[in-house]
C-alpha cells in the first residue's frame, strides 16, 4: 500500500499539541461564553434555561453543563426557518439545511467567522487523514444545501490543496476525471465509493492502479469490514470523517491515518457528551450512549447539548492525546430495527455480509409484515462469477445472522448490479410494513 503519511509535529496547528488540561481550560472559557450568547440572543434557549431553573452563570466547571437542558431536532424544526439564529440575519453568511424527507427541513446558519472555523477544522481533518498542501482532492460529496460538498471543499482549499468540485452523480464522468486528473484524495460517502468501484470495472480499469492514496469517507455509518473491502479494492487508506449540519457539517471528528482507531473530536470547538438515550443521564467514559454536542465557538447558531441520536463511546485521545476519540458510529437510535424483540442495526448485517464468500457489499434490508409478524429479507448481490454457489452463500448468510444477531432472516441473493446504487447517503432499509 502506498503511504498517506501522518503529519509531523511541526505541521500541526498549535492547538493540536496542547495538553488535556490546557484544552479543558479553553473549553470552559468558551462554554461559558456560548451559554451566555445562546441565553441572551435566542429566545428558545432563554425559555428552556429559565424553565429548567439554570442560568449561564451556574456553569463554573465543565461538568456543570449536565445541568442544562437538551436541544433536539424538534426544537430546530419548531424554529423553522431562522428561529435558532443568535445574530441578526444580515450577519449570516451562509445557510445549509437537511433534506427534510422526514419532516420540515432543519435550517442552520453560519457567520463568516463560523465558516472560517469550519474550514480550519476540515483542513486539520484532511491533514490528519494524510493530506498535504499541494495534493489534488476530488470532492464527490453533494454540493448544495447538504454540508458535505462545500464543507470538504473549503477545508481542502484552506489546507492548500487543488480542489476538484465534482459533487455527486454522473458516475462514468467521475471515473474519467479520476483517471485524467490523478487526484491523491477522494472525499465521498462510502456507499458511493462502491458505485465508483463498479464503474472502474465497467470501464475496464484497475482501481488499484488509480492515483488515489487516501479516501475520506463519512455522512453514513460504515464498518471496519467495509474499510477493509475499500482499502483492498482501491489500494488506499480509508479514514472516517464525522459531522452533522446542526453542529457544523463534516469535520467535527476525524480518524488519524496512522492509527485508524476511532475519530478524534475537535474538542476546542465541539464539546461531546454521551448520555443514556432513554433517561438522558450521562453514561461513563468508555460506555456506549447517545452522542450529545455543545458548540463552543459558533456565533450564528450555537447549539447547547444537541441530541445527535448517534450511538458511540468516548475514549481517550491517542494520535492527538488531548482530544478524545469517539468510536466509529455504527448506529443511530432511529436506525435500529426491532425484529421480533431483537435489536438489529444495519451495520451488523454489513459486517456479516462482508464475511461471507461470494457476496458483494451491496445489500438492502426489506421489512415486511406478512402475517402480523415482522420479516426482514436481506437482498444481497452475488459477486460476479459466483455462479451456482448462490444457494450456499445465501444459507451461510442466514446462519451467520442467526448465530451472531440471534434472529432469523430471509436472504435473497440477486444478480450483480441489480440493486439501486446511492449517489450520496445510502438508504439501507426499505420498510414495507404498514403500521
Ligand atoms: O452528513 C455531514 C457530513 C458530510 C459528514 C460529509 C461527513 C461527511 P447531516 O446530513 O446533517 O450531515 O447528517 C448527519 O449523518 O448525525 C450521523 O447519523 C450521520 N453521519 C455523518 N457522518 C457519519 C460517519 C452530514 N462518519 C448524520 N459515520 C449524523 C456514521 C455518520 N454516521
Amino acid at each position: 500500500m502506498r503511504l498517506g503519511d501522518p503529519p509531523a509535529p511541526h505541521e500541526l496547528d498549535p492547538i493540536e499539541r496542547v495538553s488535556r488540561d490546557e484544552l479543558m481550560a479553553l473549553q470552559l472559557e468558551r462554554l461559558r461564553r456560548t451559554l451566555s450568547h445562546a441565553y441572551h440572543n435566542v429566545p428558545v434557549y432563554r425559555d428552556k434555561f429559565d424553565r429548567a431553573g439554570v442560568h449561564p452563570n451556574d456553569c463554573k466547571e465543565l461538568a456543570d453543563l449536565a445541568k442544562f437542558p437538551f436541544t433536539t431536532k424538534q426544537d430546530l424544526r419548531d424554529g423553522y426557518p431562522f428561529g435558532m439564529f443568535a445574530v441578526p440575519r444580515e450577519q449570516v453568511a451562509r445557510i445549509h439545511a437537511s433534506s427534510g424527507t422526514t419532516g420540515r427541513p432543519t435550517v442552520v446558519g453560519y457567520t463568516s467567522a463560523d465558516l472560517d472555523v469550519w474550514a480550519q477544522v476540515m483542513a486539520r481533518s484532511i491533514r490528519a487523514s494524510g493530506g498535504r498542501p499541494g495534493d489534488i482532492v476530488h470532492v464527490a460529496y453533494g454540493y448544495g444545501l447538504f454540508t458535505g460538498g462545500l464543507g470538504a471543499h473549503y477545508g481542502a482549499e484552506r489546507l492548500g490543496c487543488t480542489v476538484v468540485p465534482v459533487s455527486g452523480g454522473m458516475t462514468p464522468r467521475q471515473v474519467r476525471l479520476i483517471t485524467d486528473f490523478r487526484p491523491d484524495i477522494i472525499m465521498v460517502t462510502p456507499s458511493y465509493m462502491l458505485a465508483l468501484l463498479d464503474e472502474f470495472a465497467a470501464q475496464g480499469l484497475d482501481p488499484r492502479a488509480s492515483s488515489l492514496r487516501v479516501g475520506i469517507f463519512g455522512a453514513e455509518p460504515w464498518t471496519d469490514s467495509m474499510r477493509a473491502e475499500i482499502e483492498e479494492r482501491f489500494d488506499l487508506h480509508a479514514v472516517d470523517v464525522y459531522g452533522l449540519s446542526e453542529v457544523m457539517g463534516p469535520g467535527v471528528a476525524i480518524e488519524c491515518v496512522e492509527s485508524k482507531d476511532g475519530l478524534h473530536i475537535w474538542e476546542d470547538h465541539f464539546y461531546p457528551e454521551t448520555v443514556d438515550p432513554f433517561t438522558g443521564e450521562p453514561v461513563g467514559e468508555g460506555e456506549t450512549g447517545e452522542l450529545v454536542f455543545t458548540s463552543l465557538t459558533k456565533e450564528a447558531m450555537p447549539v447547547i447539548r444537541y441530541r445527535t441520536r448517534d450511538l458511540t463511546r468516548l475514549l481517550p485521545g491517542t494520535a492527538r492525546p488531548a482530544f478524545r476519540r469517539m468510536e466509529k458510529v455504527t448506529g443511530r437510535t432511529d436506525d435500529m430495527i426491532i425484529l421480533r424483540g431483537v435489536n438489529v442495526f444495519p451495520t451488523q448485517i454489513e459486517e456479516i455480509v462482508l464475511g461471507v464468500e461470494g457476496l458483494s457489499p451491496h445489500f438492502q434490508l426489506h421489512l415486511t409484515r406478512p402475517d402480523r409478524l415482522d420479516v426482514m429479507t436481506v437482498m444481497v448481490e452475488a459477486r460476479p462469477g459466483l455462479g451456482d454457489g448462490r444457494a450456499r452463500a445465501g444459507q451461510a448468510l442466514r446462519r451467520a445472522v442467526k448465530d451472531s444477531v440471534g434472529v432469523s432472516v430471509e436472504v435473497e441473493v440477486v444478480d450483480p448490479e441489480t440493486l439501486e446504487r446511492s449517489v450520496g447517503k445510502l438508504k439501507r432499509v426499505i420498510d414495507k410494513r404498514d403500521n
